[in-house]
């Protein structure tokens, strides 16, 4: 009998999630936040996940980045099975081969910016000077290198959150995830933000992200729309119809502003 290799972890997709389920009870009553989901994202890939408010982005997130155990299904990170992991190996796995951003920064309010991106390494073996040092060049990495000493209350939202992505990235993780990161920011430093995740992903970063707005998707190469708990599409961005059709209607109001007078697909519609 021919016994074919295991596959190596170094080959397997960062995740890849098999009929996945996630029910939440409310006393008597039962919330399918997840309803089935399958989905396979490979090393180096951007994708963006979109869908209505309440349509479990943020459950599937959270289940992704290990802070949530799903009801039914299965999970592989680089390969290796989620549900068979005790507490110990998840816990670090969420510390280091997870980064998470989220919409409200979540920074520690009275620390410094170092010592907020500092905070991820104090439980891995890297000692403390390791720690500072990986720390300084996170936040240089994310353009706050004149900004380490200022705490979350003296920097702008935009600097929060670059603050809280060099938290992220300060373990090197092999996953990025972001859960509408650009939420609370205006939409000049949302697209600095976004600016900032297209660079990481040029330099070899896997990047999963929540988003409400088309342009920020755009970024993407793939946009995955969820919809009542299930993957309504999955699609390259440019072959995307919903994204398409905003791209058009785009193009036709930059052409309406230059022109100062309607486009002919407008007037043909009216
Ligand atoms: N902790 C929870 N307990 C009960 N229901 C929840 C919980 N978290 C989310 N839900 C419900 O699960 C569904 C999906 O929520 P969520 O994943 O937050 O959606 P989205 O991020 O797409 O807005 C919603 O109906 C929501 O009310
Ligand atoms: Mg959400």
């Amino acid at each position: 009998m021919i016994r074919r290799a295991a596959k190596s972890p170094a080959d397997a997709p960062a995740i890849e999630i098999r009929s996945l389920r996630k029910t939440y009870r409310m006393g008597v009553e039962r919330v399918h936040a997840l309803r089935g989901v399958d989905l396979t994202i490979q090393r180096n890939e951007f994708v963006a996940i979109m869908g209505p408010s309440g349509s479990g982005k943020s459950t599937l997130m959270n289940v992704l980045g290990c802070l949530d155990r799903p009801t039914a299904g299965a999970y592989r990170l680089n390969g290796r099975p989620v549900e068979k992991m005790g507490a110990g190996e998840l816990a670090s796995v969420r510390n280091v081969e997870i980064g998470f951003v989220f919409q409200t920064f979540e920074l520690l309010p009275r620390a410094s910016a170092l010592k907020n991106v500092t905070l991820p390494l104090l439980y891995s073996r890297t000692g403390w000077l390791g720690a500072r040092r990986a720390a300084r060049r996170a936040l240089e990495r994310v353009g706050l290198g004149d900004r380490m000493h200022h705490r979350p209350n003296q920097l702008s939202g935009g600097q929060r959150q670059r603050v809280a992505v060099a938290r992220a990235l300060v373990t090197n993780p092999s996953i990025l995830l972001a859960d509408e990161p650009t939420g609370n920011l205006d939409s000049t430093t949302g697209e600095e933000i976004i600016a900032l995740f297209n660079t990481l992903h040029e330099e070899g970063q896997t990047i999963v992200i929540v988003t409400h707005e088309e342009d920020v998707a755009g970024h993407a190469q793939r946009i995955v729309r969820l919809h009542d708990g299930r993957i309504r599409s999955d699609l390259p961005t440019p072959s995307d119809p919903i994204h398409r059709d905003w791209l058009e209607r785009a193009a036709i109001k930059i052409k309406d502003m230059g022109a100062g007078s309607p486009s002919p697909a407008l007037e043909a519609a009216s």
